[in-house]
């Protein structure tokens, strides 16, 4: 049986992270990993903080921290908010932990030794004020193209265009605000992307598992041809550059470019685990180890799709170390707030730890997996996500729970009844499960997480029309057999149903299961077939009612929450 390593792109240590970040990587990715347990697979789920660069520096500085004081805090606090959205990962790593360090030197010094890294000097704004080179986003100035006064040296957030610091009207030190700027000479090192053209392209061709947006995204960097790119660059929170173990000569002011050293951090995420753990890492990711039987997921926004195909991929290949590659990689278009960005100065949207304090996780996860933006973009409304809990779990999966369960407790004694015969409601239910649940499998395993939302209610929704067919509360009036083999369906089918939920609202999922003293191998991902499903539990099998499951929105909550978060755009 395969083993799953699955990796979440890793989150910005900078801030809370809005519901937009958290459906397009983190929450798919751990709805993947927990669907591959629940197979019975081997799982190990690995995500960290992506510590490094100058949004955590100019984060720190913003607000008066030391960046390493700043980062501790902020883990605590980006980590709290992953354990309530039960983001199950089995690690939780830092990219400013020492196994990083170690790790993103290693490869810098085994691709310079495969003539892949090249110290070039290049021009660059030094600020004589400061009393050092300025990274691009530490400038900051006029937008050559829209006049927008706060362009940053490599972006202009106003009209996206990208750009050069030195193209900047009136350039300044976003440290110290001067703007006694000069451009002087300073190496760096280059990573000869070019070179690994070829190789890359025909690991392109060979990837067969990747959906189409992120070929796609893959070859547009190829076909327009890989650049050798910069690698360093001048900082000191991050990784220092080394040479043959020592530090490098010239090198003492700059550290390695974040997303040079993020990627790596999946790997060193993992030694992280093995230290706490001893677990074996190398089995993950050593294919001389024994890594050869795990399928590597990779789950992540768009935009970094560039990274993982192209970038990431030149450091692997490049170092010519067996080492594991994406085998799989699931990318996402963006969730919108009402059609605009999430913005938390503008304080627009949810963000992940707000989310949590209005209602529970379930609710969340629900609402953004059954949404998931896969085709393309979606806009997250209050009105919608309203509609879509209402609409499939208080009203279709809680009142189906709630229905059977309760008749249950107060007609057979909260046993499973035993006695009556199945006819045809319950072929045709059993008939719908033979059809659906071998679609919703292959859905989860294709990670089309839309779809296999729609298919679990579709399921959901089966099993309200069986019971509006079986009818127990009439039958019992004169058949007490009839609305025995209702009830007992019922019930069974209470317990397919949380288990078939558990990858996306595990919580409300275990509330059921518990409540239905499922047996271990009713909480596995089914393969039996439906005849069997609606009749697995022990007739007098004992359960008590779960409470309401799910409780409905409210228009006046939508109304509050408007007005909370800028709902109006
Ligand atoms: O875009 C982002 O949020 C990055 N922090 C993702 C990094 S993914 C990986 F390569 F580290
Ligand atoms: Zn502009």
């Amino acid at each position: 049986m395969a083993r799953f390593l699955i990796t979440s792109a890793l989150p910005y240590i900078n801030g809370v992270k809005h519901l937009g970040n958290l459906a397009g990587s983190m929450l798919p990715a751990d709805v993947h990993a927990r669907f591959r347990r629940l197979q019975g697979h081997d799982v190990l789920f690995i995500c960290a903080t992506d510590e490094h660069g100058t949004p955590a520096e100019l984060a720190a500085a913003d607000a008066g921290q030391d960046v390493r004081a700043y980062c501790d805090e902020q883990q605590q606090i980006q980590r709290a908010a992953c354990d309530g959205f039960r983001l199950s990962f089995d690690w939780f790593g830092r990219s400013s932990n020492p196994p990083n360090h170690r790790l993103t030197q290693h490869f810098c010094e085994a691709l310079e030794k495969n003539g892949l890294i090249e110290e070039r000097v290049s021009k660059q704004v030094f600020s004589k004020t400061d009393n050092r080179f300025l990274p691009d986003r530490y400038v900051e100035g006029t937008c050559p193209v829209c006049g927008f006064e706060r362009a940053r040296g490599d972006q202009c957030d106003n009209c996206g265009s990208l750009l050069d610091p030195v193209d900047l009207i009136n350039p300044r030190s976003k440290i110290s605000g001067s703007s006694d700027l000069e451009v002087r000479d300073t190496a760096h090192l280059f990573l000869l992307q070019s070179k690994m053209q070829d190789r890359i392209r025909a690991w392109v061709d060979a990837a067969e598992d990747w959906p189409n947006l992120a070929r796609s995204i893959a070859y547009k960097w190829l076909d327009e041809g890989l650049i050798d790119r910069s690698i360093t660059r001048d900082l000191s929170w991050g990784v220092r550059v080394t040479q043959n173990g020592a530090p490098r000569p010239g090198f003492d002011d700059k550290v390695f470019y974040v997303w040079f050293d993020a990627p790596i951090e999946y790997i060193a995420a993992t030694i992280e685990w093995a230290e706490a753990t001893g677990g074996d890492w190398a089995r993950w990711w050593r294919i001389d180890k024994g890594a050869d039987d795990v399928v590597y997921v990779q789950v992540m926004g768009k935009d970094n799709v560039a990274f993982h195909t192209v970038s990431f991929p030149v450091t692997i290949l490049g170092s010519g170390e067996p080492w594991k590659l994406v085998d799989r990689l699931k990318a996402f278009n963006w969730v919108t707030w009402y059609g605009g960005k999430f913005s938390t100065s503008e304080k627009r949207g949810v963000f992940m730890d707000q989310a949590l304090e209005l209602l529970p996780s379930d609710y969340w996860r629900w609402h953004l997996m059954a949404n998931a933006p896969e085709s393309a973009d979606a806009a997250f409304t209050l009105e919608h996500f309203q509609q879509t809990i209402n609409a499939d779990l208080a009203n279709v999966f809680g009142n189906f729970v709630n229905r059977i369960t309760r008749f249950g407790a107060s007609k057979f004694d909260s046993v499973v009844p035993d006695g009556g015969t199945p006819g045809a409601a319950e072929a045709t239910i059993a008939a719908e499960l033979n059809a659906r649940l071998p679609t919703l499998t292959r859905f989860h395993e294709q990670m089309e997480f839309r779809k296999a939302a729609a298919e679990l209610r579709a399921l959901w929704a089966a099993g309200n029309e069986y019971l509006q067919v079986a009818a127990p509360w009439t039958a019992l009036k004169t058949d007490r057999d009839a609305a025995a083999v209702g009830v007992r369906t019922g019930l069974n089918l209470v317990t397919l149903f949380a288990a078939l939920a558990q990858p996306f609202i595990p919580d409300a999922a275990e509330t059921v299961l518990n409540a239905m003293n499922a047996p271990a191998d009713a909480r596995r991902w089914p393969d039996a077939p439906g005849e069997r499903l609606i009749d697995a539990l022990p007739r007098g099998h004992a359960y008590a009612p779960p409470d309401v499951l799910f409780k409905k929105i409210e228009d006046a909550d939508v109304a509050i929450w408007s007005a909370r978060f800028g709902a109006d755009g």
